[in-house]
């Protein structure tokens, strides 16, 4: 399985200073030291954390493929296809969203989509289309003229959550929350079977097929179950988790410099 890391919560941090601590670039490096396949960050149009110098200066340094995430906005659209990233995945993308909600609408924006497509491809972009996991969204893809499809795991991730974690239980406005367990067990099972069945019916099509979303320590095993799947995009999880493998040493550090 590829793993594509995804740096975007890097630029976060980043950003709510607005000074270059910590650097993307130490995080490419980082994740290209440790195993990651692949670098994934996302140009959101409204540029919340990875900024367009960040995609020039991670495709000057990357020794890894940089996989491009981007709306089908036409100004978006120039800046990738003049970076020339290894791939593009066009997501939707709304101003108010926290992440990325729900796959790309592949079926009202069939127009839209064909032309980004054809504009990455006149790049020599290929293309992969963020949807979700039905057959119908996996079908239309093939029919846009994307290369690849990276299934949307947020609803099976956000389940697993509130079955197995304690990660949903702060969002209040979560309905399912207040569903019955054996009902939650069951939405689970449809929710991967759901994946399963687009990741195989994808691979039919000779689409190549990721999978990204809400993916984390927990219920990243599920994922390695389908063998259709052949890469995954994590962010969130890794940078958090990042935080609590690094902070002990950072308080050690910043205590030594301070002790007399
Ligand atoms: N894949 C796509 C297409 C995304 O938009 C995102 C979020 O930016 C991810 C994967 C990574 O999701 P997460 O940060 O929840 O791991």
């Amino acid at each position: 399985m590829k793993l594509g890391v995804n740096i975007d919560h890097i630029a976060v941090l980043r950003e709510a200073r607005r000074v270059n601590d910590p650097d993307i670039l130490e995080a490419l490096y980082i994740a290209c030291e440790s195993g990651a396949d692949q670098i994934t960050i996302h140009l959101r149009e409204d540029r919340r954390h990875i900024q367009d110098r960040d995609v020039v200066n991670i495709m000057a340094h990357s020794k890894l493929p940089v996989n491009l995430e981007c709306s089908i906005n036409r100004e978006i659209l120039q800046i990738v296809s003049q970076q020339k990233p290894h791939r593009a995945t066009l997501v939707p993308e709304k101003r108010e969203e926290v992440t990325t909600e729900g796959g790309l609408d592949v079926f009202n924006y069939q127009d839209e989509i064909k032309y980004a497509i054809e504009q990455l491809h006149d790049a020599l972009i290929p293309v992969s289309l963020f949807v979700d996991p039905t057959l119908e969204a996996v079908e239309m893809s093939k029919e846009l003229g994307a290369e690849m499809v990276e299934l949307h795991t947020g609803a099976f991730a956000n389940i697993f959550a509130m079955l197995h974690s304690n990660l949903s239980h702060s969002n209040h406005s979560i309905k399912e929350l207040e569903l019955p367990r054996y009902e939650l067990e069951t939405r689970l099972q449809k929710a991967l079977e759901d994946i399963k069945r687009s990741a195989m019916y994808a691979k039919e099509l000779d689409l190549e097929v990721a999978a990204g979303h809400g993916l984390n320590y927990h219920n990243v095993n599920e994922m390695m179950q389908i063998n259709a799947i052949t890469e995954l995009n994590i962010g969130q999880s890794i940078i958090a988790r990042s935080v609590f493998t690094g902070l002990s040493e950072a308080v050690r550090q910043m205590k030594s410099l301070t002790s007399r």
